[in-house]
């Protein structure tokens, strides 16, 4: 049934000149037929440089939308048009104007786990792995992070420099690893390297020997001579480690962080998308407009 599922995915992506973009926290089926797997940033680049006429975007409604932003004339296609990321929207109305009005000096820096209204009123985007390299590179003393606080922190840490205001968002899945399992584990596996998503609250990335994106986190492992790892951050990341590093072990910890909406793509819904070429996603212009402006800044300081 899967292998006939997936032969069909692989005739129609052809037959319609379209490209298959999985995020690492989506199912391993999904990833292994994808053509493109990676973390949001390059995604984010692969997107906006693809020539198929056709972006089917495995992943949340944010990376759809960017996809959709950063290369507007194409057709963006998501296998369940519900996936959402609840960070996504986690910053007050009203809260941006705010800081606006009360830093003369203010560059407000949006992760890209954000809405595309938000993008809008944001001057740059950033994603996990260079927000710090960004951050750093602004002329801008006073930098507005949104809508993740604990990417704020970690990038506030390593970019003192910069006087950084922190907003109240977070990722659910990434909170809900605590203290107490982690050193469990470092118990249970005294030589493991812990290696952490910065959206995971400080007092875990205090007890991590590597922080970074989940592309960080998979090429860290890869190149490590280390053979035991502890990871903190979804475990959709498992199905790559796996597959690069046959001989290393990976242990979660034992909540398992779990993104639902990411788990919503399955190869039914992906094969259903193909054939129907339904769940367009659709900005209106005024929008993209603006929101490509804070993207754009992040691919070229990126650079
Ligand atoms: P990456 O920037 O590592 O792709 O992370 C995106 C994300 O949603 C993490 O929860
Ligand atoms: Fe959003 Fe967290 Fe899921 Fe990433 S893991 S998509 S931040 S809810």
């Amino acid at each position: 049934m899967k292998t006939q599922t997936e032969k069909k995915i692989r005739e129609l992506k052809k037959q319609k000149n379209a490209i298959i973009l999985a995020h690492y926290y989506t199912p391993s089926e999904i990833q292994e037929v994808a053509d493109y797997v990676g973390d949001s940033f390059y995604l984010a680049k692969i997107a906006k440089n693809s020539d198929a006429d056709m972006i089917i975007f495995c992943g949340v409604s944010f990376m759809g939308e960017s996809a959709k932003i950063l290369n507007p004339k194409k057709k963006v296609l998501m296998p369940d048009i519900s996936a959402d990321c609840p960070m996504a929207r986690m910053v007050k109305q009203g809260k941006i104007k705010e800081m606006r009005a009360k830093y003369e000096d203010l560059a407000v820096v949006c992760y890209i786990n954000s809405t595309a209204e938000l993008k809008c009123q944001s001057d740059v985007c950033v994603t996990s792995s260079n927000a710090v390299k960004i951050v750093k590179n602004l002329p801008n003393k006073n930098i507005f992070f949104i809508p993740d606080q604990n990417l704020g922190k970690f990038v506030a840490e390593k970019v003192p420099e910069k006087n950084i205001i922190l907003n109240d968002g977070y990722c659910p899945i990434h909170v809900r690893i605590s203290t107490e399992e982690v050193l469990e584990n470092k118990k249970l596996h005294p030589n493991a390297l812990v290696l952490t998503h910065p959206e995971c609250e400080e007092r875990i990335l205090n007890l991590s020997d590597f922080i970074g994106s989940t592309a960080e986190i998979i090429d860290y492992a890869k190149q490590s001579k280390n053979s035991e790892f502890i990871i903190c951050t979804e475990d959709g990341v498992k199905y790559q480690l796996e597959r690069d590093n046959p001989n290393k072990t990976f242990h979660f910890t034992q909540t398992r962080p779990c993104c639902v909406d990411m788990k919503l793509n399955t190869l039914e819904k992906l094969l259903k998308v193909l054939e129907t070429e339904e769940n367009e996603i659709k900005i209106n212009e005024e929008i993209i407009n603006k929101a490509i402006l804070p993207l754009d800044k992040m691919l070229e300081l990126a650079k």
